[in-house]
Protein backbone atom coordinates (compact mmCIF):
# COMPACT_ATOMS: atom_id res chain seq x y z
CA UNK A 1 0.00 0.00 0.00
CA UNK A 2 1.02 3.72 -0.90
CA UNK A 3 2.30 5.31 2.08
CA UNK A 4 -0.24 8.14 1.41
CA UNK A 5 -2.98 5.62 1.72
CA UNK A 6 -1.39 3.89 4.77
CA UNK A 7 -1.51 6.98 6.36
CA UNK A 8 -4.85 7.91 5.23
CA UNK A 9 -6.55 4.99 6.03
CA UNK A 10 -4.87 5.02 9.83
CA UNK A 11 -6.83 8.41 9.91
CA UNK A 12 -3.61 10.70 9.89
CA UNK A 13 -5.34 13.30 7.50
CA UNK A 14 -6.99 12.91 4.02
CA UNK A 15 -4.92 11.90 1.25
CA UNK A 16 -4.27 15.80 0.30
CA UNK A 17 -3.91 16.58 4.45
CA UNK A 18 -1.52 13.57 4.23
CA UNK A 19 0.54 14.88 1.27
CA UNK A 20 1.07 17.95 3.07
CA UNK A 21 2.66 15.96 5.63
CA UNK A 22 4.59 14.48 3.39
CA UNK A 23 6.19 17.48 2.00
CA UNK A 24 6.45 18.76 4.85
CA UNK A 25 8.94 16.31 6.28
CA UNK A 26 6.54 14.93 9.10
CA UNK A 27 6.77 11.68 8.24
CA UNK A 28 10.39 10.22 8.16
CA UNK A 29 12.06 6.58 9.06
CA UNK A 30 13.92 5.72 12.34
CA UNK A 31 17.02 7.57 11.30
CA UNK A 32 15.06 10.95 10.51
CA UNK A 33 15.08 10.59 6.33
CA UNK A 34 12.09 12.16 5.48
CA UNK A 35 9.93 10.15 3.23
CA UNK A 36 8.44 10.99 0.44
CA UNK A 37 4.68 9.46 -1.02
CA UNK A 38 7.24 6.80 -3.03
CA UNK A 39 9.23 5.45 -0.43
CA UNK A 40 7.54 2.09 1.50
CA UNK A 41 9.65 1.58 4.22
CA UNK A 42 8.19 -1.20 7.31
CA UNK A 43 5.70 0.11 9.04
CA UNK A 44 7.94 -0.58 11.96
CA UNK A 45 10.11 2.14 10.84
CA UNK A 46 7.91 4.83 9.89
CA UNK A 47 7.10 7.60 12.33
CA UNK A 48 4.60 10.65 11.99
CA UNK A 49 5.66 13.62 13.68
CA UNK A 50 8.52 11.71 15.52
CA UNK A 51 6.32 8.85 16.93
CA UNK A 52 5.96 5.31 15.55
CA UNK A 53 2.39 5.02 13.43
CA UNK A 54 -0.60 3.30 15.18
CA UNK A 55 -0.64 -0.21 14.17
CA UNK A 56 -2.19 -1.28 10.88
CA UNK A 57 -5.41 -3.28 11.01
CA UNK A 58 -6.53 -5.86 12.58
CA UNK A 59 -6.52 -3.36 15.65
CA UNK A 60 -8.70 -4.28 18.49
CA UNK A 61 -8.97 -1.96 21.38
CA UNK A 62 -9.84 -2.84 25.14
CA UNK A 63 -11.42 0.52 26.80
CA UNK A 64 -12.40 1.20 30.41
CA UNK A 65 -15.86 3.68 29.53
CA UNK A 66 -16.89 5.77 31.91
CA UNK A 67 -20.63 6.77 32.32
CA UNK A 68 -21.53 9.91 30.63
CA UNK A 69 -20.30 9.03 26.89
CA UNK A 70 -22.46 7.46 24.44
CA UNK A 71 -20.79 4.69 21.70
CA UNK A 72 -22.12 6.42 18.79
CA UNK A 73 -21.56 9.58 17.40
CA UNK A 74 -24.88 9.39 15.81
CA UNK A 75 -25.98 10.34 19.15
CA UNK A 76 -25.86 13.92 20.11
CA UNK A 77 -23.13 14.33 23.38
CA UNK A 78 -19.59 13.07 24.24
CA UNK A 79 -19.23 9.88 22.32
CA UNK A 80 -16.40 7.35 23.28
CA UNK A 81 -14.44 8.66 20.69
CA UNK A 82 -13.92 11.84 22.52
CA UNK A 83 -11.42 10.01 24.92
CA UNK A 84 -9.81 8.23 21.62
CA UNK A 85 -6.77 10.05 19.54
CA UNK A 86 -8.96 12.30 16.84
CA UNK A 87 -7.43 10.16 14.11
CA UNK A 88 -8.79 6.70 16.10
CA UNK A 89 -12.22 7.93 14.57
CA UNK A 90 -11.02 8.46 11.43
CA UNK A 91 -9.51 5.17 10.49
CA UNK A 92 -10.56 2.87 7.26
CA UNK A 93 -11.50 0.03 7.91
CA UNK A 94 -13.47 1.84 10.67
CA UNK A 95 -13.05 1.00 14.78
CA UNK A 96 -16.52 0.14 15.73
CA UNK A 97 -17.48 -0.57 19.18
CA UNK A 98 -17.88 -4.31 19.97
CA UNK A 99 -21.89 -4.04 21.06
CA UNK A 100 -22.83 -0.64 22.70
CA UNK A 101 -22.87 -0.40 26.35
CA UNK A 102 -25.87 2.55 27.33
CA UNK A 103 -24.49 5.77 28.26
CA UNK A 104 -24.63 5.76 31.61
CA UNK A 105 -22.98 1.98 31.59
CA UNK A 106 -19.12 1.93 32.24
CA UNK A 107 -16.83 -1.05 31.99
CA UNK A 108 -15.11 -3.09 29.84
CA UNK A 109 -15.94 -2.24 25.37
CA UNK A 110 -14.20 -3.37 23.32
CA UNK A 111 -12.98 -1.86 19.94
CA UNK A 112 -12.26 -3.40 16.69
CA UNK A 113 -12.12 -3.07 12.52
CA UNK A 114 -11.83 -6.81 12.75
CA UNK A 115 -15.42 -7.18 11.01
CA UNK A 116 -14.89 -11.34 12.21
CA UNK A 117 -14.33 -10.82 15.74
CA UNK A 118 -16.81 -8.08 15.69
CA UNK A 119 -19.99 -10.72 14.35
CA UNK A 120 -18.70 -13.34 16.57
CA UNK A 121 -18.94 -11.45 19.78
CA UNK A 122 -22.38 -9.82 18.67
CA UNK A 123 -24.58 -12.02 16.98
CA UNK A 124 -27.79 -13.31 18.53
CA UNK A 125 -26.15 -16.96 19.28
CA UNK A 126 -22.91 -15.83 20.20
CA UNK A 127 -21.76 -18.06 22.99
CA UNK A 128 -19.38 -15.73 24.53
CA UNK A 129 -20.70 -14.22 27.48
CA UNK A 130 -20.94 -11.22 28.77
CA UNK A 131 -20.66 -10.18 32.57
CA UNK A 132 -21.91 -7.24 34.55
CA UNK A 133 -21.71 -6.06 38.08
CA UNK A 134 -25.49 -4.57 39.01
CA UNK A 135 -25.68 -2.25 41.99
CA UNK A 136 -29.85 -2.09 42.55
CA UNK A 137 -31.99 0.59 44.17
CA UNK A 138 -34.24 -2.12 46.02
CA UNK A 139 -32.75 -5.18 47.68
CA UNK A 140 -33.07 -8.42 45.91
CA UNK A 141 -36.23 -10.59 46.78
CA UNK A 142 -35.27 -13.73 46.12
CA UNK A 143 -37.18 -14.43 42.56
CA UNK A 144 -34.92 -12.71 40.43
CA UNK A 145 -32.15 -15.25 39.82
CA UNK A 146 -35.13 -18.27 38.59
CA UNK A 147 -37.09 -15.71 36.46
CA UNK A 148 -33.66 -15.03 34.69
CA UNK A 149 -32.69 -18.01 34.40
CA UNK A 150 -35.71 -19.66 33.12
CA UNK A 151 -35.91 -18.65 29.38
CA UNK A 152 -38.95 -17.69 29.68
CA UNK A 153 -38.31 -13.86 30.59
CA UNK A 154 -40.35 -11.98 27.78
CA UNK A 155 -39.14 -8.05 28.22
CA UNK A 156 -42.00 -5.30 27.51
CA UNK A 157 -42.84 -4.76 24.06
CA UNK A 158 -41.03 -7.99 22.58
CA UNK A 159 -41.91 -11.71 21.69
CA UNK A 160 -39.31 -14.02 22.20
CA UNK A 161 -38.07 -15.12 25.64
CA UNK A 162 -34.99 -14.09 26.96
CA UNK A 163 -31.97 -16.85 26.62
CA UNK A 164 -31.66 -18.01 29.97
CA UNK A 165 -29.10 -15.64 32.43
CA UNK A 166 -27.02 -16.32 35.45
CA UNK A 167 -27.59 -14.23 38.49
CA UNK A 168 -25.27 -14.05 41.56
CA UNK A 169 -26.43 -12.18 44.32
CA UNK A 170 -23.06 -10.55 45.80
CA UNK A 171 -25.44 -8.33 48.35
CA UNK A 172 -28.60 -6.78 49.44
CA UNK A 173 -28.45 -4.41 46.44
CA UNK A 174 -25.58 -6.30 44.70
CA UNK A 175 -25.50 -8.71 42.03
CA UNK A 176 -23.69 -10.10 38.96
CA UNK A 177 -25.48 -11.36 36.01
CA UNK A 178 -24.06 -12.99 33.07
CA UNK A 179 -25.70 -12.50 29.48
CA UNK A 180 -24.98 -14.56 26.26
CA UNK A 181 -27.28 -12.03 24.45
CA UNK A 182 -27.28 -8.70 24.14
CA UNK A 183 -30.98 -6.64 23.67
CA UNK A 184 -31.76 -3.21 23.99
CA UNK A 185 -30.99 -1.99 27.42
CA UNK A 186 -31.25 -5.62 28.22
CA UNK A 187 -30.07 -5.49 32.21
CA UNK A 188 -32.08 -2.46 33.12
CA UNK A 189 -34.97 -3.83 31.51
CA UNK A 190 -34.86 -7.53 33.25
CA UNK A 191 -34.25 -5.90 36.69
CA UNK A 192 -37.24 -3.29 35.82
CA UNK A 193 -39.22 -6.44 34.77
CA UNK A 194 -38.15 -7.99 38.28
CA UNK A 195 -39.55 -4.85 39.94
CA UNK A 196 -36.25 -2.88 40.61
CA UNK A 197 -34.21 -0.55 39.20
CA UNK A 198 -30.76 -0.63 38.14
CA UNK A 199 -28.54 2.88 39.84
CA UNK A 200 -25.21 1.24 38.23
CA UNK A 201 -24.48 -1.23 35.55
CA UNK A 202 -20.99 -2.02 34.53
CA UNK A 203 -19.88 -4.48 32.31
CA UNK A 204 -16.62 -6.66 33.93
CA UNK A 205 -16.28 -9.23 31.09
CA UNK A 206 -16.88 -10.49 28.21
CA UNK A 207 -16.14 -14.66 27.64
CA UNK A 208 -13.05 -14.95 29.85
CA UNK A 209 -11.46 -11.40 29.15
CA UNK A 210 -11.89 -9.41 32.60
CA UNK A 211 -11.85 -5.80 32.82
CA UNK A 212 -8.19 -4.83 34.04
CA UNK A 213 -8.20 -3.43 37.61
CA UNK A 214 -5.34 -0.94 36.52
CA UNK A 215 -7.19 0.03 33.47
CA UNK A 216 -8.52 3.48 34.57
CA UNK A 217 -12.25 4.91 33.90
CA UNK A 218 -11.27 6.59 30.05
CA UNK A 219 -8.07 4.37 29.54
CA UNK A 220 -7.64 2.46 26.64
CA UNK A 221 -5.30 0.15 25.40
CA UNK A 222 -4.51 -2.35 22.41
CA UNK A 223 -5.62 -5.90 22.91
CA UNK A 224 -2.43 -8.73 23.95
CA UNK A 225 -2.81 -11.65 21.63
CA UNK A 226 -3.30 -13.70 24.58
CA UNK A 227 -6.22 -11.58 25.44
CA UNK A 228 -7.52 -12.23 21.62
CA UNK A 229 -7.19 -15.48 22.15
CA UNK A 230 -9.19 -15.17 25.29
CA UNK A 231 -12.12 -13.90 23.15
CA UNK A 232 -12.25 -17.42 21.06
CA UNK A 233 -13.07 -19.44 24.49
CA UNK A 234 -16.73 -20.10 25.46
CA UNK A 235 -17.16 -18.93 28.50
CA UNK A 236 -17.04 -20.97 31.68
CA UNK A 237 -19.23 -18.48 32.88
CA UNK A 238 -21.77 -18.32 30.75
CA UNK A 239 -25.37 -19.83 31.70
N1 LIG B 1 -27.67 -3.91 29.53
C1 LIG B 1 -28.09 -2.64 29.72
O1 LIG B 1 -29.20 -2.41 30.20
N2 LIG B 1 -27.26 -1.66 29.39
C2 LIG B 1 -26.02 -1.85 28.89
O2 LIG B 1 -25.29 -0.89 28.63
C3 LIG B 1 -25.60 -3.17 28.69
C4 LIG B 1 -26.44 -4.19 29.01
Amino acid sequence: MKLVKLLANLGYGSRSQVERFLRQGAVTDLDGKILGSRDFPPHASILFKGEPLDAPGPLTLMFHKPAGYTCSTDDPGDTIYDLLPARYALRNPILSPVGRLDKDTTGLLLMTDDGQLLHRLIRPKSEVAKVYQVTLDRPIEGHEAPLFASGELVLRGEERPLLPAALEVLGDKEARITLSEGRYHQVRRMFAAAGNHVVALKRIAIGELRLPDDLAEGEWRTLEAEELALLSRKSSAAP
